[in-house]
């Protein structure tokens, strides 16, 4: 026992604790957002849980927040909502609303506040909605519109909505300070007390509806009180929620009637054939011009020809729709009904499992103009039953409408209209077409036709050309191949076809909707063949999103006459695959993707520019020149390796077997045979310094190089096998690639520091540095370290010059 209060004491401390933390980690302060607006700045919050107001943009126009669990509304909430034009709480749990929540709404004009747990209505919510011109109070459990008058302040209101089902009272001063209405909506099932005049001042009154179910039942007098209130000829009355059973409870209507009102409509209500007797005696003689049933529900057995001889004559339009016949094979013929049936020029019969209207009762139609049968049992034998087969009935008819029926032939239902010679408008959508025969015949004053919603897979001749108006959206059809020259709106919505019909084919159409096909495209061109279209509907479509298409929507169509009426947001990319989902308006296309051709071919022009740029300077810098000789000079440097490694091999000391390599060009040979050699390799005695007259050992290409070797290796060879080389400058030495190389390899001898080689320089010409070509930077610098000789003009001179290239050769030798 004790172990049991323990527990409960312990759970009780964790509780209190949950409380507290609950407390503490949720403040009052913080408020959820909403991030759910549009570009238009409209925010629907509804369906998001929220148990409070949450926060939303300040620059919001429309905020929803409809189907959420909010139950107050502080004066904080809409605090900075000055901009805010409609605000819906319907169908939250709304039960308390700070005096001055809705004080800064001062643009408010729409408030929605229906279906909610609002006990009392404060004058002060509405004291600062100067602007407000609907506002929707219904279902909320207040039982008095309370005081003071609540509505005073709403001096732009239009459309007012309160009541619901525990609205007991209304007096006087409830509806004080509203005086014009669009519109007015009352519901008063359970009103029990009403003071006479209250709704009086509301005037002009647009429409108005009322639910006074129980007064109608058990207290006439209140309802005949409120009737009278709201009655006036231009006044259109609508009765909700009626159960009109004996005399009794029609009598009430009396009072609308008194007051000649024209137009009159009864909504979910049943009726038997007694009160339908007693409503159409009531109305006996009054100008009444329309009477409406909507949601209906029939008790009785459709005797009423007990009011046969009341006057309806002014009745114009009969509107029943959503009817039930509890005892519909006791029905009887509506053919008593002439008293009713001559006079009207519009009857719709919508939803009432008509399954035929027999040939007689048509007949009586003798004034009809407008015949609606939509939503019934139709087939084609019961429609011509109905039409009478085609002959002499409804010869003024002009609007027929029997969409969703069971009806499958056009060209049974061509022929049965034919003759109804003033036939503008034909309404078969929604019927099982499924072909169209070659050919139809039409009345020629055709000139609306709504197939939508059939089965139909190709379009024929047979199409009237009279038609202004063609509706063939929802149907499986693939294109479009048909000159209408009348057509002005043509909607092919939800089927397959893949591109705009011809706009040849249709030079007066202005309207043409074609969204949710298999479009892929479409251009200018497109656009252009049509003459006079102004409005466009192609969203929803499977759109490539092509440069040009992207393009032309994003840019070209704007400035056009042709207006895309069904927002930029249907617009949206199927293929390529990467940009699916993505609205066209929204989609960036890089100039490669678009202008590939140009990209491609202005890349490659470029490419080859650069290429041949390219060339051009290798071979201005002679870079395959050095390449080759960069290559050679590599294999002969292998190759003296080799050799070196051979002879230290052997054991053989490098062999110096000449003197100087001479190195010069062919043009050059003459000189070098005639001049150079006879002088230093032939011995002269005749001279007193002929100890320094020894001959000397000259390796010359020509005479000293191995047939059949390489001549890069040769050159190396005579090189690395002679103690000087000796370089015959002249311009044609310089013109001579070889002579080039050996000069190259000279210098690499002289800095490699490997044998004991040394360059002598012989000038054959005068020869400036600036006549040598630039890429021999090594000659340059050659002929800037090492002093050249120069071969004289002056024949006297030549002795001084032999003498000082002896020298130079020899010089070397004293070293040794
Ligand atoms: C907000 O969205 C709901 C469905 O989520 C829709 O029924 C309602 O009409 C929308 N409200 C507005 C103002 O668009
Ligand atoms: C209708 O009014 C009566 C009193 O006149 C009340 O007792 C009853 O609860 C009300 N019905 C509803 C649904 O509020
Ligand atoms: C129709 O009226 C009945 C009462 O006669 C009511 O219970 C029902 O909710 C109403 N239906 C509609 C759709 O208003
Ligand atoms: C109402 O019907 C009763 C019989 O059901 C009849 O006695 C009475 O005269 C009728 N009242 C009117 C105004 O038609
Ligand atoms: C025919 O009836 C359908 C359904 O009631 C409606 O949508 C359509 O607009 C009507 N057509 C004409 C031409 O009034
Ligand atoms: C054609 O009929 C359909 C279905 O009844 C309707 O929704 C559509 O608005 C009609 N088309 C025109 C152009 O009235
Ligand atoms: C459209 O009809 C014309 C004749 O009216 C015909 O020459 C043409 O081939 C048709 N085009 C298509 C795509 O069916």
């Amino acid at each position: 026992m004790g172990q049991a209060t323990n527990l409960y004491f312990t759970l009780l401390y964790l509780h209190l604790l949950s409380i507290c933390w609950c407390q503490t980690s949720n403040p009052d302060s913080e408020r959820l957002s909403c991030d759910r607006c549009d570009r238009r700045l409209s925010c629907n919050c509804s369906y998001g849980g929220f148990t409070s107001v949450p926060t939303v943009t300040d620059r919001a126009l429309t905020l929803d927040l409809s189907f959420n669990k909010i139950a107050m509304v502080t004066d904080d909430d809409l605090k900075s909502h000055r901009q805010l034009k409609a605000l819906s709480l319907h169908s939250n749990k709304l039960a308390v609303i700070h005096p001055s929540a809705f004080d800064s709404l001062w643009s408010l004009e729409e408030l929605d506040l229906s279906n909610n747990q609002l006990t009392a209505l404060k004058q002060k919510w509405f004291r600062k909605l100067g602007a407000l011109q609907n506002l929707n109070l219904l279902n909320n459990p207040y039982r008095c519109l309370g005081s003071p008058a609540p509505f005073q302040t709403l001096v732009r209101l239009r459309r007012l909505r309160f009541g619901g089902p525990a609205l007991e009272e209304l007096r006087r001063e409830d509806l004080y300070g509203v005086t014009q209405l669009e519109e007015l909506i009352v519901h008063g099932n359970n009103l029990s007390r009403y003071e006479p005049g209250t709704l009086a001042d509301a005037w002009p009154l647009g429409r108005v509806t009322l639910s006074l179910r129980s007064a109608f039942l058990t207290n006439t007098a209140l309802a005949r009180a409120v009737l009278e209130d709201v009655s006036y000829p231009e006044t259109p009355i609508i009765l909700e929620d009626l159960h009109l059973i004996g005399n009794e409870s029609v009598q009430s209507l009396t009072a609308a009637a008194n007051r000649r009102i024209r137009q009159i409509g009864l909504k979910n209500v049943s009726v038997s054939d007694e009160a339908i007797v007693s409503f159409l005696m009531v109305f006996n003689g009054v100008p009444l011009t329309s009477f409406w049933l909507d949601g209906i529900t029939l008790t009785g057995e459709g005797r009423w020809a007990q009011a046969k001889w009341t006057d309806q004559k002014s009745i114009d339009e009969f509107f029943l729709r959503n009817i039930v016949v509890l005892d519909v094979w006791k029905f009887v013929s509506l053919l008593e009904l002439g008293f009713l049936l001559h006079y009207p020029r519009k009857v719709s019969v919508i939803n009432g499992r008509v399954f035929v209207m027999p040939c007689p009762t048509s007949r009586l139609l003798v004034n009809l103009q407008y015949l609606d049968l939509s939503d019934n049992l139709l087939t084609e034998l019961t429609l011509s039953e109905s039409l009478c087969d085609g002959h002499g009935t409804l010869k003024d008819l002009r609007v027929l409408n029997i969409s969703g029926n069971a009806l499958k032939s056009l060209s049974t239902i061509s022929r049965l209209v034919a003759g109804l010679s003033k036939l503008t408008h034909l309404d078969i959508s929604r019927n099982a077409y499924s072909s169209m025969p070659p050919a139809c015949s039409w009345p020629s004053t055709l000139r609306y036709l709504n197939i939508s919603r059939a089965k139909l897979e190709t379009i024929t001749h047979c199409l009237p050309t009279s038609l202004e108006v063609l509706d063939l959206s929802n149907n499986d059809l693939k294109s479009l191949n048909l000159s209408l020259p009348a057509l002005r709106e043509l909607y092919l919505s939800g089927n397959k076809i893949q591109s705009l019909p011809p706009g040849w084919l249709l030079p007066n159409l202005q309207i043409l909707t074609i969204q949710s096909n298999t479009l892929n495209m479409f251009g200018r061109s497109d656009l252009q063949s049509y003459k006079r279209l102004q409005n466009l509907q192609a969203g929803q479509n499977k759109f490539v999103c092509s440069c040009e298409f992207v393009a032309f929507l994003q840019s070209d169509i704007k400035g056009g006459d042709v207006q895309l009426t069904d927002g930029e947001e249907s617009y949206v990319c199927d293929s390529p695959l990467y940009l699916q989902e993505e609205p066209v308006g929204q989609v960036h296309l890089s100039v490669v993707e678009c202008h590939r051709v140009l990209f491609v071919s202005v890349s490659c022009g470029v490419a080859l520019f650069v290429a041949i740029l390219l060339c051009i300077l290798l071979w201005r810098l002679h870079v395959l020149w050095y390449l080759k000789m960069t290559w050679a000079w590599l294999k002969a440097k292998r190759n003296s390796r080799r050799r070196q490694r051979c002879r230290e091999r052997e054991g053989l000391e490098s062999l110096l077997s000449f003197d100087a390599f001479v190195s010069y060009s062919e043009q050059d040979a003459c000189w070098v045979e005639n001049f150079l050699v006879p002088e230093l390799e032939e011995p002269r005695d005749n001279n007193e310094e002929s100890v320094n007259h020894r001959p000397l050992t000259l390796c010359l290409h020509k005479r000293d190089f191995l047939p059949g070797h390489w001549i890069v290796d040769n050159i190396m060879s005579a090189m690395e096998r002679s103690r000087r080389t000796v370089f015959v400058l002249s311009e044609n030495f310089v013109q001579s690639d070889w002579c080039r190389y050996e000069l190259d390899f000279s210098h690499f001898w002289l800095f490699d520091g490997n044998a004991g080689g040394e360059a002598i320089l012989i000038l054959l010409e005068p020869l400036s540095k600036d006549d040598i070509p630039k890429r021999f930077c090594k000659l340059h610098k050659l002929m800037s370290s090492t002093t050249y000789l120069e071969w004289p003009q002056e024949e006297e001179k030549t002795g001084e010059f032999w003498m000082s290239l002896r020298k130079a050769l020899r010089g070397e030798e004293e070293d040794y």
